[in-house]
């Protein structure tokens, strides 16, 4: 499947209305069985996973100057079964960058215009480095370093992230996955049925500036992006696998007493980390990940930002509304 020549309003208007999205020419569960069945990946390229519960690796592939049709259905498929992939060290424009998640849906261009790079507002730079190229022992956004999901402050949330390393520090700034399929199903069946039909508030005010009281959003970007309330068990619109949705970015709960709220996000953001469903990657110049929002939460663990570099550019690519599971 390719979203090339599909008509974008089309596509649009159906992730906007919250509808499940089945890709033209694709039956709805699908996926869902090639998962659960292991049946092989019908891809022009050999995978090698990276963790047992997600991740792969998508050997020999280059992604500069486009992707064709046929590729992208193959990378499209991986992306669904594997939820994270991880692409060879390669040189890719930041035009290529946004072209290749073009292809995954809608660009989001943030509301936090200053990180926008290169000319493109689709990129969001994250970079310590000074006006000299120097590291400035500033870290670019600490908010990064909680588990979460992109976007989730959205009402049309985040499908796909693509993210290239620019400049890679030798120690720290790793980028870790957690699985949400397998963090919902050890979930006791008490704690199923208490979070069933239940609905956080997330919010990217909180979320920023409960650790950046250093770089605030302004009025203007707080009143663009208002709080919004998604499930917390969520099924993905195209698996129809059921996974917790959460992350830092989540407030409160809806029609529960603040703190109240707050504690039971915070078990529950604590009860979805397995180490044993987590794949944790170290960075290699030039690389590119790919994951997917909807049943993955991710952060990226500290560096020197005195004595290393980190520089990264990530795209976002709009999903849907969740739907409840
Ligand atoms: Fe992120």
């Amino acid at each position: 499947m390719s979203t090339q020549g599909r008509p974008k309003g089309e596509y649009r208007s159906a992730q906007h209305e919250g509808a499940r999205v089945t890709p033209p020419g694709r039956a709805e569960g699908e996926y869902r069985s090639a998962q659960h069945e292991g049946k092989p990946l019908n891809a022009p390229f050999e995978t090698r996973p990276l963790a047992p519960a997600l991740g792969a690796e998508v050997l020999g592939v280059s992604l500069a100057g486009g992707v064709s049709d046929a590729l992208f259905e193959g990378i499209y498929q991986a992306f669904l079964r594997y939820q994270v992939l991880l692409f060879p060290p390669q040189a890719l424009s930041p035009a290529d960058q946004v072209r290749f998640a073009r292809q995954f849906g809608e660009v989001q261009v943030h509301v936090m215009q200053q990180y926008h790079a290169d000319g493109h507002p689709e990129l969001y730079r994250l970079s310590n480095l000074d006006a000299h190229g120097r590291p400035s022992g500033k870290h670019p956004d600490r908010g990064t370093l909680a588990w979460h999901t992109d976007g989730s402050w959205s009402r049309v949330t985040g499908q796909a992230t693509v993210i290239y390393g620019e400049v890679v520090p030798e120690i720290g700034g790793e980028t870790h996955f957690c699985d949400m399929y397998s963090a919902y199903e050890r979930l006791s069946p008490a704690w199923k049925a208490r979070i069933a039909g239940m609905r956080a508030l997330h919010n990217l005010d909180f979320s920023r500036n409960r650790r950046h009281g250093e770089d605030p959003m302004t009025a203007e970007q707080r009143r663009a992006k208002p709080p919004v309330d998604h499930p917390v068990a969520r099924v993905h619109p195209e698996t129809g696998r059921t996974c917790i949705y959460l992350g830092d970015h989540a407030e409160s709960i809806v029609g529960m007493p603040y703190d109240e709220g707050r504690a039971l996000i915070e078990e529950l953001n604590a009860l979805a980390i397995h180490a044993d469903a987590t794949y944790e990657h170290r960075w290699t110049r030039g690389e590119l990940l790919l994951w997917d929002n909807r049943c993955v939460l991710h952060r990226a663990t500290e560096f020197d930002t005195a004595t290393q570099a980190r520089v990264v550019r990530r795209c976002t690519v709009l999903g849907e509304v969740p739907q409840a599971a």
